[in-house]
């Protein structure tokens, strides 16, 4: 079976630099590109950490287009306080060299799908939706030939981690998240229900030591940063590796359950903005438009990304 074509839309993020470290790693996964966002850390800064992710993984072939440095409509609200000061603290690696391609990610996007079959491209989104959004606002029919769009983002039970509503990446750009909600796309979201059931722990620490590679030692090191915000906040022993889980559900979609509901975002309300209101027990009649996992298998998650990330 031919490999599945992938943009990775991202704004990292030691959890994004690992998501894109499981795509190289991943001979089910073809990566067309890495497409950046204002997220986590600002645009100038997600994108030289998509570079330093590439080069650390010796995959300087790939293509990174720079993307929306603000949401549609709202200030720019970015997680230093979780990723530190780079977004990319506790490893210590060189400045990258590789260049940012001229096009803009949004064009790189459009483009692509124009030139590749219909339903063909999965669309892969790690940070705020702010790049999908603005494609769909550009040129909605060109969006509809994507295969899929799988994020990582938003939250039910677990509700929020930026505001008691919302989760971070939805919370950042709720009208970009909304014009996904509505697309009519196929939409899988990996909400924090999920990601807070993939904890890490000290001794997946100790594996990743263990590999003896750059990469095992850098990914350790990232880990061991940013689980300390999380630790502190939920007093847990380890913290949520969340965006891996739209890399782990493409190449391993038996970890994972979920169901097909429907999935609103608040854009309105100051009180609960970026909430994304999720039909989970089916009480309303509105159609399903996503699927929403809700489950996964932690161990077989982690022993999947310990093993590919050996690999490089
Ligand atoms: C999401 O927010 C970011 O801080 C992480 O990279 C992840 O994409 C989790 O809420
Ligand atoms: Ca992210």
């Amino acid at each position: 079976m031919s490999a599945q074509r992938i943009i990775i839309d991202t704004d990292p993020g030691q959890d994004d630099a690992v998501a894109i470290l499981l795509a190289f790693a991943s001979p089910e996964l073809d990566v067309l590109g890495l497409t950046t966002v204002a997220g986590n850390v600002p645009l100038a800064q997600t994108t030289r950490n998509a570079k330093v992710v590439c080069e650390l993984a010796n995959r300087t072939d790939t293509r990174i287009f720079a993307g929306c440095d603000r949401p549609l409509s709202q200030t720019l609200v970015t997680a230093e306080h979780v990723h530190g000061a780079t977004g990319l603290d506790g490893a210590d690696l060189p400045e990258p060299m590789m260049p940012t391609q001229a096009t803009h990610a949004v064009d790189f996007i459009l483009e692509t799908l124009r030139a590749e079959p219909e339903h063909t491209v999965t669309l892969c989104t790690l940070g705020p939706l702010t790049n999908i959004g603005a494609a769909l606002r550009a040129d909605p029919d060109t969006m509809r030939r994507a295969k899929a769009i799988v994020s990582m983002g938003g939250a039910y039970f677990e509700v929020g981690n930026i505001t008691p509503a919302a989760e971070f990446n939805i919370y950042v750009d709720p009208e970009a998240a909304d014009a996904v909600a509505t697309s009519g796309i196929d939409w899988t979201i990996l909400p924090l229900d999920v990601t807070h059931k993939a904890l890490t722990s000290p001794d997946w620490i100790v594996r990743l030591n263990g590999l003896n590679t750059p990469v095992g030692t850098a990914v350790a090191g990232w880990t061991g940063f940013f689980e300390r915000f999380d630790v502190a906040k939920y007093g847990s022993s380890g913290a949520p590796l969340h965006d891996p889980t739209v890399i782990a559900y493409l190449i391993a979609p038996d970890l994972f359950e979920g169901r097909r509901i429907n999935v609103e975002i608040e854009t309105a309300s100051p009180l609960t903005r970026g909430m994304t209101v999720a039909d989970w027990w089916r009480v309303t009649d509105r159609p399903a438009n996503a699927l929403f996992i809700g489950s996964i298998n932690a161990k077989g998650y982690f022993d999947l990304i310990t093993n590919r990330l050996a690999t490089l």
